[in-house]
């Protein structure tokens, strides 16, 4: 596991940005897994800045969403689909059908996850995956418990994550229950992934994670077991190391 610790986040959303910008250059039609939440945004930002004055081109690029809440509409501005556009999509010149973000405004969302997981097949599955990290130590919306074999699948929220995730919603309640997550073994097939970590808060897990035994119990300690795997973190984040 290669660990970059940056001293501040705007390094850390850099040097990020640069390994996947990288990566698009030597491969145009990398198939991307990307991660909604607050750690990514600065990330995101700093992709659409190399987009604009450095013609990193994002048009033969595929995309597949971890995740998105059950029951609330694409157009929902708390709904994945919203986030993505907002801080990623609208601002590059990815072409709308190489996007692939669960739906969870579907009638049948086990169909859906049947067939979000045959997409990330026809393509040949995802060559880099970005993960943040739930303070519970989730990867997607996969709880502690969830088993290390899991495909995409229908999963309900802990009441931490839903407390965690309320700061974009109007109260707690408004939080959806369920939600359409990539499962840990769709994860695990990424051929390269980056786990991004921001903040004193998430120090603790993370030593736990990478460092404590792998266990379900800590979902985001199975990527121990990934051959290649690079985490960014910035120093409070990493202060347990
Ligand atoms: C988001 C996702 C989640 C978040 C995690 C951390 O698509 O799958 O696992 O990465 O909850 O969220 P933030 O970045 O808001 O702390």
């Amino acid at each position: 596991m290669n660990i970059i610790i940056s001293d501040t986040e705007k390094a850390l959303d850099r040097k990020a940005a640069d390994e996947i910008a990288n990566h698009i250059r030597r491969h145009p039609a990398t198939v991307l897994g990307l991660a909604t939440g607050g750690t990514p945004v600065g990330m995101y930002k700093e992709l659409i800045r190399l987009h604009k004055d450095s013609d990193l081109d994002f048009s033969r690029i595929t995309t597949f969403n971890l995740d998105e809440y059950i029951g609330i509409d694409h157009d929902h501005p708390c709904s994945y689909h919203a986030y993505m556009d907002e801080n990623l999509f609208d601002h590059v010149n990815i072409s709308k059908e190489n996007i692939n973000i669960p739906d969870g405004a579907t009638d049948s969302p086990e169909k859906e996850c049947e067939s979000f997981e045959e997409k990330i097949k026809e393509v040949g599955g995802i060559d880099v995956q970005v993960l943040g990290i739930g303070h519970n130590g989730h990867i997607g919306f996969n709880e502690p418990g969830t088993p290390f074999e899991s495909t995409t699948s229908v999963v309900e929220l802990t009441q931490s994550t839903k407390e965690a995730n309320s700061r974009y919603f109007d109260s707690i309640d408004d939080v959806p229950t369920h939600a359409i997550s990539m499962g840990i073994k769709t994860i695990m097939h990424a051929k390269k992934i980056l786990l991004i970590a921001k903040g004193e808060d998430k120090a603790e897990i993370m030593e736990k994670a990478l460092f404590g035994p792998i266990t379900p119990e800590v979902p985001a300690s199975v990527l121990q077991l990934h051959p290649n795997v690079t985490v960014f973190v910035d120093k409070e984040a990493g202060s347990k190391f």
